[in-house]
């Protein structure tokens, strides 16, 4: 669980502005939900056999001896407020949120156990309109922020749970007859979880799987149609795909659509932003049948990439605008207050004063980046004058007033 340094949120601030720019563009609202819930909607929604729910979740008993769990991801608890609130039953709805995220994994690049994700989740939509408006959203966000050249986006349909249920008795019966060569994990998802075997990162069992049943071959014709008007929009908004008929994600609650969005450039960890359709989860927390596609992304990845990348905009990091310093000794409490006359006039200017000693502060206001510099003295009149820097271009001897319109014409 990582510490974000004053030096970091700028970074983060910017990622998020330009994820919630694209996000209103789209007309999404915003839903805050807390980070603890009941342990039994996790178990329910993500699966008692998939990895989270095995092993990576942050589990407790609070003093009442209810078990509780830190939120390892957003859609369970959205759609268990969602549907709380009343607020999915003959409605349509696009949401997202963010916040940390709690998996215990073993750490690495990339991989934390108190992550963050901006998540968006859609409800009360069953046509595949709405899958290519969320990948569309995403693409859209990857371009802002310069990053569409270094995604791929991985693209599957996972089929009716009846299509899928056909898939994997099919995988099974094919790994069951070549038991011998699977690897341990496999081996034990050979029972509780075969699909994910898909997934499998051993070499042999992925060789083994070159020659197994396609899951495509047994897709049912409703996702068979949701998935080529799916692929046809993309087509038509020039977006990109692969089809990776071994993507099926580790949590339970997808059907039909699932994507990953994956980049080379971050090694092992390579995943930015995962989602996809999960139309039988409402119903299953208690609902009423809903359909509902969505997405999150990791946004510790993202930074990463975004630096990797070295696409982070070099003003981003600056924390303000214009540094105001006292040349001389005496004029400090002037200091402050010119400085809040300037904040003032200046809605939104980012104002920061010296406060200490002054030795070499020419030198040292220079220092600090500020993109403008003030350093400022009393003049024989007791007002004040003084010099502003921009662009290392010094205009000398300007009165309060010349200040401002200085300031005025900068801006
Ligand atoms: P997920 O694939 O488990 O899906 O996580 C989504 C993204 O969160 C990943 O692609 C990755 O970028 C990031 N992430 C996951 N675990 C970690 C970690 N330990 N450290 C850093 N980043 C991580 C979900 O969580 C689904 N709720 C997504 C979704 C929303 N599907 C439908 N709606």
């Amino acid at each position: 669980m990582n510490d974000i340094l004053p030096e970091q949120t700028p970074v983060w601030q910017y990622l998020e502005k330009t994820v919630k720019d694209v996000l209103s563009a789209y007309g999404y609202s915003e839903i805050r939900m807390p980070v603890v819930e009941q342990t039994n909607l996790f178990k329910r929604s993500i699966g008692e056999v998939t990895d989270i729910v095995e092993k990576e979740m942050y589990t407790f008993d609070d003093r009442n001896g209810e078990s509780l769990t830190l939120r390892p991801e957003g859609t369970a608890s959205c759609v268990r407020a969602a549907e709380e609130h009343g607020l999915l039953f003959n409605q349509m709805q696009r949401f997202w949120y963010q916040g940390p995220m709690f998996r215990y994994e073993r750490p690495q690049k990339g991989r934390y156990r108190q992550f963050h994700q901006i998540g968006v989740e859609t409800f009360g939509m069953a046509s595949s309109d709405i899958d290519a408006e969320v990948i569309m959203l995403s693409a859209r966000l990857w371009k802002r922020l310069g990053l569409l050249d270094s995604v791929t986006l991985q693209l599957n349909s996972l089929g009716s749970n009846e299509a899928r249920a056909d898939y994997k008795a099919a995988l099974v019966e094919y790994l069951e007859e070549r038991k011998d060569q699977l690897d341990e994990d496999s081996l034990r998802r050979l029972d509780s979880n075969p699909l994910r075997i898909l997934d499998s990162k051993d070499q042999n069992t992925q060789a083994l799987l070159d020659a197994a049943p396609v899951l495509t071959d047994y897709l049912d014709q409703e996702s068979k149609t949701h998935f080529a008007e799916l692929t046809s929009m993309l087509d038509e908004a020039g977006i990109a795909y692969e089809i990776n008929p071994r993507l099926v994600r580790g949590l339970d609650y997808y059907c039909k659509t699932v994507f990953e969005w994956v980049t080379e450039k971050l090694g092992a960890q390579g995943t930015v932003c995962a989602g996809g359709r999960y139309d039988g989860l409402v119903k299953q927390l208690g609902g009423r049948p809903t359909p509902a596609v969505g997405f999150a992304m990791g946004v510790e990845r993202l930074i990463l990439l975004l630096e990797t990348l070295e696409l982070i905009p070099e003003s981003v990091k600056q924390p303000f605008d214009l540094y105001v310093a006292a040349e001389e000794k005496g004029i400090q409490s002037r200091i402050v207050l010119f400085a809040d006359k300037l904040r003032d006039q200046f809605p939104g200017l980012r104002v920061r004063i010296h406060c200490g000693g002054l030795k070499n502060i020419s030198q040292k206001a220079q220092q600090t980046g500020a993109p403008i510099v003030l350093l400022l003295k009393a003049n024989d009149n007791q007002q004040l004058s003084g010099t502003i820097w921009y662009d290392k271009e010094p205009s000398f001897d300007l009165n309060e007033e010349q200040i401002v319109d200085k300031i005025s014409g900068l801006r």
